[in-house]
């Protein structure tokens, strides 16, 4: 299978595919268009998703795999933003566990998110085990234990975190959350962290549609990037795999009533 296939009796040589490709390799010649530059394709799916008459196909983006969009835009601005807004990050739970089924369904969300040439490249790890999170927590407050009492600046502002954590045995860290994603990727995928925020941030946007909350372990992952051992053992991290995000999931105990405001727009026009 060639990595292009043009349909020719419903190709009207319009041209959309070539303007829409994102890496430029689509050209039109007289018998309508043509990869180029093969090598170059990022495989982004664009030149067949776009296509009027459905007349392209894609060895890496087959048309058979592309689902109809009947109605675009899919969502208004006033439910889009109300949904957009309504994202917040969740620090109760109730104990209740998410369904596996349900956390491979924001996953699989995840997977459409934008990533640098669309190199995608992302797996994850998700646990649910009470007594795996568990352990979780407690090393990563050794580890910003241990960084507190070097005396970092930074660090100094969660002094208080570890406290509540040592004296009340309260999850400050993964907040009793049923369920935590791990976003990972070769340490050496230099996109890899870029992708990650950006997946994460639709697994936190989907999971609003579920009625799940979420909220970014930052700590777990600082102290993953800081290669702290005793966690990256309890993650039972392949060699050479790096930890580029981390969530919890979980039913929140509390629903915002309200959409808060926030700083208002900086923005500057430059001519
Ligand atoms: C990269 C990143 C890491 C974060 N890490 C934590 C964390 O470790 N613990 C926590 O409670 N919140 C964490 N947050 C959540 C922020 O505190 C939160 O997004 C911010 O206060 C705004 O609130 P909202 O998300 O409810 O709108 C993190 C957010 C981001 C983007």
């Amino acid at each position: 299978m060639a990595l292009l296939i043009v349909n020719q009796e419903l190709c009207t040589k319009c041209g959309t595919c070539s303007e829409s490709c994102a890496v430029g390799v689509i050209g039109m010649a007289s018998e309508g268009p043509q990869m180029l530059v093969p090598e170059a394709c990022n495989a982004c799916g664009h030149c067949v998703a776009v296509c009027p008459n459905a007349a392209l196909d894609h060895e890496k983006a087959p048309l058979k795999n592309q689902k109809p969009l009947p109605r675009f835009p899919v969502l208004d601005p006033e439910t889009a933003a109300d949904f957009i807004r309504s994202r917040r990050s969740i620090r109760n739970y109730e104990d209740v566990a998410v369904p596996r089924e349900l956390i491979r369904q924001l996953l699989e969300i995840a997977r459409f998110a934008p990533s640098g040439y669309n190199s995608q490249g992302l797996s994850y790890l998700a646990i649910d085990n009470k007594d795996l999170l568990r352990k979780i927590a407690a090393v990563t407050i050794d580890w910003l234990d241990e960084l507190v009492k070097t005396g970092l600046p930074w660090a100094q502002r969660f002094a208080g975190l570890v406290e509540v954590y040592r004296n009340t045995g309260k999850d400050v860290i993964l907040r009793d959350a049923p369920c935590l994603i791990v976003a990972t990727a070769p340490a050496d995928f230099v996109m890899g962290q870029d992708s990650a925020r950006f997946a994460l941030e639709y697994v936190e946007l989907y999971a609003t549609s579920f009625s799940l909350g979420t909220c970014w372990a930052g700590f777990v992952q600082m102290c993953a990037g800081a290669n702290y051992q005793p966690l990256l053992e309890l993650l039972k991290l392949t060699e050479g795999i790096a930890v580029l995000g981390t969530m919890i999931v979980g039913y929140p105990k509390h629903i915002c009533k309200r959409l808060v405001d926030r700083n208002p727009l900086e923005l500057r026009w430059v001519d």
